[in-house]
């Protein structure tokens, strides 16, 4: 059977496939024009971030039972026109956690710690010591979403003694009190939270899902983050919040088109940016490589479905 991996991979990952007795196709970069001639013998296929997987890559893949997302999000995957053709959509929850919120609580003390500016300035010859920080200690942290990256950063923020708010209609109020966390909804989080960190995945429904009239419902002097997907944050909304004063800062890694079109947004000196990196740790990236690998072999020898995504719970034969 063969996997193809039209994506850049760690080398282990191939290793642990071949190991198993799968042939791999390993063609990092390969464009979405060429991956469709070569589909047709492919059994399963892993994919990261960098290749779109399309009803027409779906179609010409006659032999496909399954695409592994190596990460998290799964949007650069047509989930339902896999789920039409019978084909299984997995993804990777686990392996890449502990980077993404990482990232999230690094962006947190960026937008709070004067330590770009501190350096900027020092680096071009001033010695400037009026530049004025702020404190995490204290302040309130809303987490729209409560997954494994929202969990993560409740603990820590925590531990930094913020008060945290937690919105996710997944987890139920025992489970949010036993995080430490305060149960509370969107409305809530926009009203009250002094920090807002987005970890949701890019759906219909998440869509734009913050923008004029929920900046205008936030606290003066808000600070945002989005470590999870572009798009939830509506890009003209979040400029505009800045220019009014409305929003102190915004600490963005993901972006409604990547590489971003905003530009006027990214060059705020307000917003503190990085590209798409949250996840790109080396630990990471091994991680969801083995984890996809496995789910790989568990799917094609044993049959099973590991991290469904898309509702096809068997294989097509
Ligand atoms: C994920 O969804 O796993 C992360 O955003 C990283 C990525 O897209 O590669």
């Amino acid at each position: 059977m063969k996997v193809l991996i039209p994506d850049k991979i760690n080398a282990k990952v191939i290793e642990i496939l071949q190991k198993a007795g799968l042939e791999v196709d390993s063609k990092p970069g390969i464009s979405v024009e060429d991956c469709i001639k070569i589909v047709d013998e492919v059994d399963a296929m892993i994919v990261r971030s960098g290749i779109k997987v399309t009803p027409e890559m779906l179609t010409a893949a006659k032999k496909l039972k399954l695409v592994v997302r190596a990460g998290v999000g799964y949007d650069n995957i047509d989930t339902e026109a896999a789920a039409k053709l019978g084909i299984v959509v997995e993804n990777t929850p686990f392996g890449n956690t502990n980077a993404a919120a990482e990232h999230t609580l690094a962006l947190m003390f960026l937008l709070s710690k004067k330590i770009l500016p501190g350096q900027a300035e020092l680096k071009a010859g001033a010695w400037n010591r009026k530049l004025e920080a702020t404190e995490l200690k204290g302040k309130t942290l809303g987490l729209v979403g409560l997954g494994n990256v929202g969990k993560k950063v409740a603990k820590v923020a925590l531990a930094l003694e913020m008060t945290v708010l937690g919105a996710d209609p997944f987890v139920d109020a025992e489970g949010m009190k036993a995080l430490g966390v305060h149960k509370s909804d969107l409305e809530e989080i926009l009203a009250k939270a002094d920090y807002i960190s987005f970890h949701l995945p890019l759906t219909k429904e998440t869509r734009d899902m913050i923008g004029a009239a929920e900046f205008a419902k936030m606290k003066d002097g808000v600070r945002i983050l989005n470590v999870a997907r572009g798009g939830v944050i509506n890009e003209d909304a979040l400029e505009e919040a800045i220019k009014s004063g409305k929003v102190a800062g915004a600490a963005l890694d993901v972006y409604s088109q990547e590489p971003p079109a905003c530009r006027t947004l990214i060059e705020l000196d307000q917003v503190i940016c990085t590209p798409h990196q949250g996840a790109s740790t080396k630990e990471a990236q091994i991680n969801v490589g083995i984890d996809a690998a496995n789910q790989v072999i568990a799917a094609l020898f044993h049959g099973k479905i590991e991290a469904c995504v898309n509702g096809v719970a068997k294989l097509r034969s």
